[in-house]
């Protein structure tokens, strides 16, 4: 395992993960947004130093898990640094949704160990794991058609105690198109609408690690901007901390702290977003 070196005065090319100049619409609008101040807080590590960091909100060993007979994660370590944003990138089907799901309780992996916050995961299912502070995006968004934004919502609640199930204000202030549309039904809702709506339903349960599977595929530019930016602001105002799988470049660099790339069910490589050079690029994530 190594870290990416700095390529010193390497032009700043704009690379699509295919290694070519990005088709993705997205245009890094950062600049703009105060509060968009990345933390200098290190990087999600895929070399586990085998004992609990203050500073690493979640450390990952071992951790092995398959489908039947097919081996999917190999002994994963990863660790991921409190109150930043990390990138989990990687070629299609190497294992990133795979890896998500076992953080957030969804698969159980047949080996390893899930610490947050010194506390073993392992044993939570999903719904305790949501109650101590889990919130998921899953990729695809998978929200409920025929339900209302309103009831969707709802559903994101029901971990939580039964005095804890109101929809917080502070979902619709994030989000005020889900507001306004609060009576529609969820597969009425643009792509966009609906990822703001798969995110504010997994904030309602105001977690401390939010996970999100791929949250600009398939949505305009305008929106992604806006999901970058509140993901930054997550971080900057709530202290949260934020592990996401994400396919494109522009936004990694825009609004990640730091990347760890996966390959084969295994972490390579991992470092500072401003590391990861086109070498890394071409090596691990271009076809
Ligand atoms: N439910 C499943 N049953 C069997 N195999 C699966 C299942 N989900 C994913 N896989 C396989 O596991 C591997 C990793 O998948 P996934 O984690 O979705 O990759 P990624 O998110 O990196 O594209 C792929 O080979 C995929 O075909
Ligand atoms: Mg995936």
């Amino acid at each position: 395992m190594r870290k990416t070196q700095k390529s010193k005065g390497a032009p700043k090319k704009r690379l699509g993960i295919r290694g070519k100049v990005s088709a993705h619409p997205y245009k890094s609008d950062r600049k703009k947004f105060s509060s968009g101040r990345k933390a200098k807080l290190g990087t999600c590590s895929v070399v586990s130093s085998g004992r609990m960091n203050r500073n690493h909100y979640m450390s990952v060993t071992g951790l092995e898990f398959s489908y039947g007979e097919v081996q999917v994660l190999h002994g994963l370590e990863f660790e991921l640094p409190a109150q930043s944003v990390c990138c989990v990138m990687g070629r299609n089907g190497v294992g990133k949704t795979t890896f998500l799901r076992n953080i957030v309780g969804l698969e159980k992996p047949s080996a390893g160990s899930v610490l947050i916050g010194g506390t073993e995961f392992l044993g939570l299912d999903a719904s305790d794991r949501a109650v101590r502070g889990i919130g998921y995006v899953p990729q695809g968004r998978q929200i409920f058609p025929l339900l209302t934004v309103e009831e969707n919502l709802s559903v994101g609640l029901e971990a939580a105690p039964p005095d804890q199930r109101q929809i917080p204000t502070a979902v619709y202030d994030t989000f005020p198109v889900l507001y306004d549309m609060r009576k529609r039904r969820g597969g009425d809702l643009s792509g966009g609408q609906q990822q703001q709506l798969a995110i504010g339903r997994a904030l309602t349960t105001r977690p401390k690690l939010l996970v999100l599977d791929e949250p600009t595929e398939g949505i305009q530019s305008n929106v992604i901007t806006m999901i970058g930016e509140i993901i930054r602001n997550l971080v900057a105002q709530e202290g949260m901390t934020i592990l996401l799988v994400e396919q494109y470049l522009d936004f990694v660099r825009s609004y990640g702290d730091s990347f760890a790339v996966m390959s084969r069910g295994q972490f390579v490589v991992s470092g500072r977003v401003e590391d990861l050079d086109s070498n890394t690029v071409h090596k691990h994530l271009s076809v």
